[in-house]
């Protein structure tokens, strides 16, 4: 596969699409707000008037865009993917989203184009680098067919159909955030019992959480969060866990701490920060009346 569209041009669209030029395809561009086409139309690709344009011609239509809405607007109607996918190209779905917005997506593709379920791990940096871990559902045929691009952009690993990446998308991110919350709440006890924090540090490196404690310590102590997964995407995350968990019955308390801990920092200001920065908000909060 050499001739590849590639729709949403934020954080983790860009360096997709720079990836893909640099390895050597064909690559079409789309994003809604057109100026953050020119980074990558300087680097050799051609950019599309709208998502259908964008499919037609392409081996391959990446999706890499914020949500469920965001995925309905570029593939729907008129203007998208699905208006301008031709039989035998496949749309990889990458964006973080409910599995319904996968089975959806599906059913509106027109016949011969298929769906790759392809949401990934990793940031902004295996993004750039062809690093990220890419959670894929599909029939074994498809992924067969899409393997040479998708080692483009990292290792996929085939989890079972489509929407079994998606749903291995939200278990891990569902983890990521629990982990978050249980290290800020444990920084916040640790201070508040008078520990040191080189002695609080070296106990947690002694635990479970030893490599998150470490990554993020520069950042807790620097206060500075510097966005790559902005916290706004994290809570929108932490909501579609919530909305499977209570579609099919679920009770996950430590999930809804977890999300209420997100939604809190963002309601405090920090939407647009990287959503590790929750941890500067547990600290803050938890630590509020002991700092009375
Ligand atoms: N950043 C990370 O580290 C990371 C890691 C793994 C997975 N993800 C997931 O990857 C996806 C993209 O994340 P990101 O960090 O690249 O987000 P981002 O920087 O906020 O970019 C979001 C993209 O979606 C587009 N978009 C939003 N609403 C739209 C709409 N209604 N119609 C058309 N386009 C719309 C934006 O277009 P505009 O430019 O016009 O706003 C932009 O291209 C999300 O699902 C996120 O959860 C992110």
């Amino acid at each position: 596969m050499e001739r590849i569209a590639v729709v949403g041009l934020g954080a983790m669209g860009a360096p997709i699409a720079r990836r893909l030029l640099g390895q050597g395809c064909e690559v079409t561009v789309w994003n809604r707000s057109p100026e953050r086409g020119a980074a990558p139309a300087e680097a050799g690709a051609t950019v599309a008037g709208t998502p259908a344009d964008a499919a037609r011609g392409a081996e391959a239509v990446i999706v890499m865009v914020s949500d469920p809405d965001a995925l309905r607007e570029v593939t729907e109607g008129g203007h998208g993917i699905a208006a301008g996918a031709g039989p035998g190209s496949v749309v990889v779905q990458m964006s973080t989203v409910s599995p319904a917005a996968v089975t959806r997506l599906a059913r509106v593709l027109p016949p011969g184009v298929e769906v790759l379920d392809a949401p990934v791990l990793g940031s902004v940096g295996e993004a750039a680098a062809g690093e990220l871990r890419i959670l894929v559902g599909g029939p074994q045929a498809l992924v067969d067919r899409c393997r040479p691009l998708l080692e483009r952009l990292g290792s996929p690993l085939h989890l079972g159909a489509v929407g079994a990446g998606t749903a291995a998308k939200l278990v891990a991110n569902n983890v990521l955030f629990g982990v978050l919350g249980v290290l800020g709440e444990s920084l916040a006890l640790g201070g508040a019992l008078g520990l040191r924090p080189d002695a609080l540090y070296e106990a947690l490196g002694v635990t479970p959480l030893a490599a998150q404690a470490e990554r993020r310590r520069p950042a807790v102590e620097a206060a500075d969060y510097p966005a790559r997964f902005a916290l706004a995407l994290a809570r929108k995350d932490a909501d579609l866990v919530a909305a499977a968990a209570d579609k099919l019955g679920l009770d996950l308390g430590l999930t809804a701490a977890a999300r209420a801990w997100l939604a809190g920092a963002e309601q405090a200001g920090r939407a647009g920060q990287d959503y590790s920065a929750v941890l500067a908000h547990i600290l803050e909060q938890a630590t509020k009346e002991v700092r009375r």
